[in-house]
């Protein structure tokens, strides 16, 4: 799928005069979940103000009882600590990984700055194997400099 086509229709959520900025992050979770076949999964962590745990505002696909990521544990608390983007081919092969579902296979987290700072995050599951690649990356940092305006 050629994920540039999604563009207008974020550009449209972030820009639009209706909902907050929780409310936005859940409509680009429920389309991006809703409209990319490997896209199982969708939430944006955020990063506490003052502790260095992660908090999930927003969310699409089977509901996760992880609410709340210290820094430093899963995939999404390692990139709270490394900054830099964390692609999983596969999950299994993985020793700190926090498992969400028995059918996630891959995983990636790109994380969010503003001003420099990571302040979050977005984490897409997928239940296919090496979902995957550089185009991902682009796609997710270029929503992630968009919802970045919001905060
Ligand atoms: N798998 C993640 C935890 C979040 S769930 O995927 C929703 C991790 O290892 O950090």
């Amino acid at each position: 799928m050629n994920l540039d086509i999604l563009k207008p229709q974020i550009t449209d959520i972030i820009d639009s005069n209706v909902g907050n900025v929780k409310q936005k992050m859940q409509a680009v979770c429920d389309l991006l979940q809703s409209t990319i076949d490997t896209y199982n999964w969708v939430g944006f962590y955020m990063a506490h103000e003052s502790e260095p745990t992660l908090h999930l505002w927003s969310q699409a696909g089977i509901p996760t009882d992880h609410l709340i990521i210290p820094f430093g544990k899963g995939i999404c608390g390692q990139v709270a600590v490394s900054n830099s983007n964390f692609v999983v081919e596969d999950v299994l092969a993985q020793d700190n990984y926090i498992a969400c579902s028995i059918h996630v296979k891959s995983e990636i987290v790109i994380p969010m700055f503003k001003e420099g700072k990571n302040i979050g995050q977005i984490d897409i599951d997928s239940n296919t194997i090496n979902a995957f690649n550089e185009n991902d990356e682009r796609f997710l940092e270029w929503i992630n400099v968009q919802v970045a305006t919001l905060l």
